[in-house]
């Protein structure tokens, strides 16, 4: 039996990718076989295309280790492996299936069930699609390492990304002050979602002597480490969930001096997909407190073309791709 995938077998940009049948991958014991809905895309699966920055080689020096990328899926379990007991088939689940093997650029992919969570049942596939690795990212950077909570002030720089638009919900809910950073022409949408100030990147310094923040999530990671150190109140939290590896060294360097000295944390995120955290979102979404941002809906056909309009760098929200139900967000 075959489906299709978008498929790719060496790095480069989205003219690498193919749409080809492939065979239908077979459930070990403690995985299921999903028939993929919809699968969004992150910037983990740029960097793993290009293969840059290297790091994302680690398994595939020559050649992709991955040779369906897409992490980020919603769809029903139609098979489960013997040892599989939270699913059956029938079941509507979403997850972020980086941490067990990608492939959900495809009509069905396998999973091990601990990635999974059910779909809330009043979210399209589309929308399950786009929460799993921003939406934890956002959470697990402002809930366990900055400790948000109401009444704190908190910067978001990268606002209007993945990342960014599921980070300004988050903290709202909480009843955090919501400061925004991005491009001009998404001022708008940043607003839309909550927050309260926004500034445009390209005209303001939010480093600069304007107000202090209890919390920064910097998902582009810009700002050299005196510069967030500048930004922060004394107790404060900077959390790095995106940037180079100078940049990320810096950080992790400045961060004992801010300890001692200021008492402030400064500390780079790492991911952990988490059952747990996709729950905490999915109820989230249910009560109507989130409403994930699609910004475009693609079909699996036209992947690479989502895959192309993700790398030129001014998504809003995420891109998803529709992959066989009937589009809908
Ligand atoms: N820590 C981990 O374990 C881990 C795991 C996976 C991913 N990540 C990181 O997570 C991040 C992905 O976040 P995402 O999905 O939200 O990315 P995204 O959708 O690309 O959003 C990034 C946003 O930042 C904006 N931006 C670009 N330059 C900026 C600047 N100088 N100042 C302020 N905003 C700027 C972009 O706008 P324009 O481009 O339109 O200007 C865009 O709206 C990446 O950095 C990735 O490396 C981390």
């Amino acid at each position: 039996m075959t489906m299709k995938a978008m498929v790719y077998e060496k790095y480069g940009l989205p003219d690498v990718l193919r749409i080809e049948e492939t065979e239908i991958p077979k459930p070990k014991d403690d995985e299921v076989l999903l028939a993929v809905h919809a699968a969004s895309v992150n910037s983990w699966d740029w960097d793993l295309l290009r293969g840059k920055p290297y790091i994302n080689r680690i398994g595939g020096l020559r050649k992709p280790r991955y040779r369906i990328l897409g992490a980020d899926v919603a769809g029903t379990v139609v098979a489960a492996g013997a040892a599989v007991t939270r699913y059956r088939p029938g079941d509507e689940v979403f997850g972020d299936l980086s941490g067990c093997g990608w492939g959900g650029f495809a009509e069905y992919v396998c999973a091990r069930e601990t990635a999974l969570t059910p779909k809330p049942a009043g979210l399209s596939f589309e929308q399950a699609a786009a929460i799993p690795q921003a939406a934890v990212l956002a959470l697990q950077g402002m809930r366990d390492i900055g400790r948000l909570d109401k009444g704190c002030r908190v910067l978001i720089n990268g606002a209007g990304g993945g990342v960014g638009t599921f980070a300004i919900q988050y903290a709202k809910w909480l009843g955090a002050e919501v400061t925004g950073v991005d491009r001009g022409d998404k001022l708008d949408l940043l607003r839309d979602v909550g927050a309260d100030h926004v500034l445009d990147y390209a005209r303001e310094d939010f480093a600069a002597n304007g107000p202090r923040y209890d919390l920064i999530l910097d998902v582009v990671g810009n700002r050299s480490a005196v510069e967030v150190r500048r930004a922060l109140r004394p107790g404060g939290a900077y959390v790095m969930v995106g940037g180079s590896l100078p940049r990320i060294l810096q950080t992790l360097l400045a961060a004992k001096p801010a300890a001692w000295l200021e008492k402030k944390n400064l500390a780079v995120l790492v991911h952990k997909p988490k059952h747990e955290d996709q729950l905490v979102w999915s109820d989230l979404a249910e009560a109507g407190h989130v409403k994930p941002v699609i910004d475009r809906l693609y079909t699996l056909n036209d992947a690479p073309r989502a895959l192309a309009y993700f790398g030129e760098g001014r998504v809003r929200g995420k891109v998803v791709i529709a992959i066989r139900s009937t589009p809908s967000f």
